[in-house]
C-alpha cells in the first residue's frame, strides 16, 4: 500500500503539469449536483480515464472530469462525479482523489450529496448541513496504511465537519434566504435503497439522513487534517410507516432540483472564506 504515495505523486505531477496550481477550495458534487461547473470559469477538463491512477468512473449518470477554474478570484478545482463503494471500488480508491486534490495544495473541501430523509422533520428537496456521521460501510478507506506518511493511523473523529465552514454554509444560505438544516448522516453500501425495518433501525440508531457516499472522503479529509463540509440533498422521504417506492431516476430528479440553489450557496462560501 506504501505504493499509494508514489501513485498520489504520479497524478499531482501529471495535474500540475495541466496547470491545476494553487487550488484553495475542492469540492465534490454528489448524484444531480453539477450545475456548481456551469457558475466556474473552467480553465481545465481532464477525464478521469486520462489521469494516472484514477479510479474510472462508471456510473453513467457521473460525467467523471476534474475540473480546474475560477470562482470569482479564487482557484477551485472540482470533482464532477464521484467514487462510490457499490461500483466496486475498494475504499482507497474511493479516497484516492481526496489525497490527490490535498496535494495539490486545496485548503479545504466541500462534498455535496443525495440523500434519503430520516428525520420526520425534512421534506424532499431540503438542503442539510451534516453535523455528524454514522458510519455503516463494510470497510474503511484507513484500512492497512501504516505509513505515518499518510497522517495518523487512529484519526480523531470528534469534530470531522470543519464548525467554521459550517457556519460559514448556514450564512451564506441565509443570504439566500434559505435556512438549512442540520443533521446526522449515516453512510450504507448500497446499491439498493432501505428496506422499511432498516429505515427504522437508522433512525433509532441517531441517523437523520442515510446515503451511499460522502463519509470515506470525510475520513481522509480529517486523517489530512483538511477542513471539511458536507451538504446533502434530501431526496426522498424515509418514513418506514408511509414508504412509498422510490427509483433512482426520482432521486436525481429532486437532486437537479435543488441544485441551483446549493450551487449558489457553495459560490458565496468560496467569495467569502478565509482561510
Ligand atoms: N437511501 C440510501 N441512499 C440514498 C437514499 C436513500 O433513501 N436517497 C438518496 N440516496
Amino acid at each position: 500500500m506504501e505504493n499509494m504515495l508514489s501513485k498520489i505523486s504520479e497524478a499531482v505531477k501529471f495535474l500540475k503539469q495541466q496547470d491545476f496550481r494553487n487550488a484553495e477550495a475542492g469540492i465534490v458534487l454528489g448524484t444531480g449536483l453539477n450545475s456548481f461547473i456551469q457558475q466556474m470559469r473552467v480553465e481545465k477538463a481532464v477525464a478521469y480515464k486520462d489521469i494516472p491512477h484514477f479510479p474510472m468512473a462508471t456510473v453513467e449518470f457521473h460525467k467523471g472530469q476534474l475540473i480546474f477554474g475560477w470562482v470569482g478570484e479564487k482557484k477551485v478545482i472540482a470533482m464532477l462525479g464521484r467514487f462510490h463503494y457499490y461500483e466496486g471500488y475498494d475504499m482507497q480508491e474511493i479516497t484516492f482523489p481526496i489525497r490527490v486534490l490535498k496535494e495539490l495544495g486545496i485548503q479545504y473541501l466541500l462534498l455535496s450529496n443525495a440523500a434519503g430523509g430520516i428525520n420526520k422533520i425534512y421534506k424532499k428537496g431540503d438542503l442539510v448541513l451534516i453535523d455528524d456521521h454514522i458510519n455503516l460501510l463494510p470497510s474503511n478507506p484507513l484500512r492497512g496504511l501504516s505509513d505515518p506518511a499518510f497522517g495518523n493511523r487512529f484519526v480523531d473523529m470528534s469534530e470531522p465537519y470543519d464548525q467554521k465552514l459550517g457556519n460559514l454554509i448556514s450564512q451564506s444560505a441565509i443570504s439566500f434566504f434559505e435556512v438549512l438544516k442540520h443533521g446526522v448522516y449515516a453512510s450504507v453500501s448500497g446499491p439498493n435503497l432501505e428496506t422499511r425495518a432498516e429505515y427504522r433501525y437508522l433512525q433509532r440508531i441517531g441517523a437523520d439522513l442515510v446515503g451511499m457516499s460522502t463519509v470515506p472522503e470525510v475520513i481522509v479529509a480529517n486523517q489530512m487534517k483538511l477542513p471539511c463540509a458536507a451538504v446533502s440533498v434530501v431526496t426522498d422521504e424515509c418514513d418506514p410507516d408511509h414508504l412509498q417506492p422510490v427509483d433512482i431516476s426520482e432521486i436525481i430528479a429532486v437532486a437537479e432540483q435543488a441544485d441551483k440553489k446549493l450551487s449558489r450557496i457553495f459560490e458565496k462560501v468560496i467569495f467569502d472564506y478565509q482561510g
